[in-house]
């Protein structure tokens, strides 16, 4: 049942500061990750000591996502690969490494082939963040955290993703507590991560805005998202979103590799997303716009009011919620999902169910 919207998808994205909670909840306390939640004893997270990160699509965007929390907290060297090479090439699997899959629908073929591969090379546990508890994945998985996110029907992922992500801040917490991290550090990533219901609503009050931006923005053929650390896979998941149900073609990089090659796509016909952090990294990026400034394109910023950007000339400003830099990837995804939904129904496509596209990818 949509309720009072046009589609699921939308439905969905609002769905998203209430399902976050379901995901927090009984897995943190007022201070600690509840490391009980990964459904064994926790004996398994001090032995580990490397993570492989396998998915598909947007479970695969949380899992880039990951590797900087994982590397960052934990100081844990952490891989993330698409199943659908992974299982197709020879894998070396260093001593006690934790096998993480990630799947909306735990029935992803490749997914499920790359976790039967794993089984057999010798990792320290398989792990499966996953929606469905009823799926194979889950069967299959040695242990599971749940998103907790609901059924979600439109064929664009949302309330998965963010639901993965959260799911996946509660693991990297876990395992960093085990290398070194600090009780006050714990608590702080712990209250960040209570606050962040109340951080997704507020980026849902954008709704309007957004609205009136995709007007703007309906009649583009090509767009190129820029971000740098975690924005970067933030900027991967805004691109695939685009093109899955505006059919817009888009495309993600990393800010610093822009001078590398796709600079000499920039003219007034390419409009840049820039996803902006408000970290040791604005500074770099504001240089980066720049760049594109200069060369006539039209810039979209997502930042936060304190980054000093505003509307210009050629910059469209989206104000997203400032908070701690660790919920950035969490909180940026919200209007960036909004927007890909707003140009989708300008030009009239199919939004929950776009062309040539299936909710859950069960053959290879
Ligand atoms: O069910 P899964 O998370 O394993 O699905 C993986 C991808 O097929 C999925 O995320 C796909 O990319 C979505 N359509 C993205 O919106």
């Amino acid at each position: 049942d949509k309720g009072e919207f046009r589609h699921y998808m939308m439905k969905e994205i609002y769905e998203q500061p209430k399902v976050i909670s379901a995901c927090l909840e009984g897995r943190i306390s007022e201070s600690k990750v509840l490391t009980g939640c990964f459904g064994a004893d926790s004996a398994f997270l001090k032995e580990i000591e490397n993570v492989h990160i396998v998915a598909c699509g947007t479970s695969y965007h949380a899992g880039l996502v990951a590797k900087y929390w994982i590397e960052d907290l934990a100081g844990l060297p952490c891989s993330v690969e698409v199943a659908s090479e992974y299982r197709y090439r020879k894998v070396a699997v260093p001593k006690k490494t934790l096998f993480l899959t990630l799947s909306q629908s735990g029935e992803t073929a490749d997914t499920l082939a790359a976790l039967r591969m794993a089984k057999e090379l010798g990792y320290l546990t398989t792990l499966a963040i996953c929606n469905v508890p009823s799926s194979t994945l889950v069967r299959e998985s040695a242990l599971t955290l749940l998103t907790n996110a609901g059924p979600e029907i439109g064929v664009a992922s949302t309330k998965a993703f963010t639901t993965q992500l959260t799911a996946l801040l509660i693991t990297s917490v876990a395992i960093a507590v085990e290398n070194g991290l600090s009780a006050e550090k714990e608590k702080e990533l712990v209250q960040a991560m209570r606050s962040l219901p109340a951080y997704v609503n507020s980026a849902l009050e954008q709704d309007a805005h957004i609205k009136k931006v995709a007007d703007r923005f309906a009649n583009k053929n090509n767009a190129l998202f820029l971000g740098r650390g975690t924005m970067y896979p933030i900027a991967l998941e805004g691109s695939l979103k685009l093109k899955e149900i505006s059919y817009i073609h888009a495309e993600a990089y990393p800010a610093g590799e822009l001078k590398h090659g796709p600079l000499a796509l920039v003219d007034e016909d390419m409009p840049i997303i820039a996803l902006v952090p408000h970290n040791d990294m604005l500074d770099k990026l504001k240089s980066n716009l720049q760049e594109v400034a200069a060369r006539g394109g039209e810039l979209y910023v997502f930042a936060d009011k304190d980054t000093d950007l505003h509307n210009e000339e050629n910059i469209i400003f989206t104000e997203v919620p400032k908070v701690d830099s660790i919920l950035e990837p969490i909180v940026h995804t919200i209007p960036l999902q909004l927007l890909s939904y707003y140009v989708a129904v300008v030009k009239g496509t199919d939004v929950d169910q776009p062309r040539n596209l299936a909710k859950s990818v069960t053959v290879e």
